[in-house]
């Protein structure tokens, strides 16, 4: 699945935006006390506003992403305040595309969408008690050239991982930029 943009549009997207992060996603500023101590790993984490501000939370944190510029960026920004942050460029338009990531503690999806399968593995990536936070456009949010019906979250997109994770809490916002979700899961434990 495609989101969005092919990997030439991002690049050229990181290209040219200042030598400044944006500011991180505000809902998960809202909700970083939801997630557990320990490691965390960004998917398609761009050029790491929502990594950075992990990191200065405390947390450790791994980026991937398939732009290189993306991750280049990151490692500016990183560098910069002392930060130790590890990148990945990997496409997640492949499948098992995140099969050597590793296991965390904790999983953030901001503004980028995997399929059903992909959710599914993840249950393979998180620690028991680990949190899935996943955010973005939501299905009331308005459809235009840039973000597609397919793109917008909705609880269908997790009817699969009932079994390995359970929804906790879910917040709606809505503001001039449209209509925004987060679905915070957290994994259940094994027995
Ligand atoms: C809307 S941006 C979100 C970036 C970041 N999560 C944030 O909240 O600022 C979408 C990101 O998905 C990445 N992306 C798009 N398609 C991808 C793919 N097939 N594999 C890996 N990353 C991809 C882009 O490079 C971009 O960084």
């Amino acid at each position: 699945m495609e989101y969005i943009g092919n990997k030439e549009y991002w690049d050229e997207k990181f290209s040219n935006r200042s030598d400044k992060p944006l500011s991180p996603e505000k809902s998960l500023v809202e909700n970083i006390n939801c997630f557990k101590k320990g490691s965390v790993l960004d998917i398609a984490c761009g050029d790491g506003r929502n990594t950075l501000f992990l990191i200065e939370s405390g947390f450790e944190v791994t980026g991937v992403d398939f732009s290189d510029k993306a991750l280049a960026r990151l490692k500016m920004f990183s560098k910069r305040s002392n930060y130790f942050v590890t990148t990945k460029q990997i496409d997640l338009s492949f499948p098992n595309s995140l099969r050597n990531v590793g296991i965390f503690d904790n999983i953030l999806i901001n503004h980028y969408k995997l399929n059903k399968d992909q959710l599914i593995e993840l249950q393979n990536h998180i620690n028991d008690d680990g949190i899935l936070f996943v955010s973005g456009f939501g299905s009331k949010h308005k459809v235009d050239s840039k973000i597609r019906k397919e793109d917008l979250i909705q609880s269908i997109d997790f009817e699969d991982i009932n079994n390995s994770f359970e929804l906790f809490k879910y917040i709606e916002n809505q503001d001039i930029r449209g209509f925004f979700v987060t679905y915070i899961f957290r994994r259940k434990k094994l027995i």
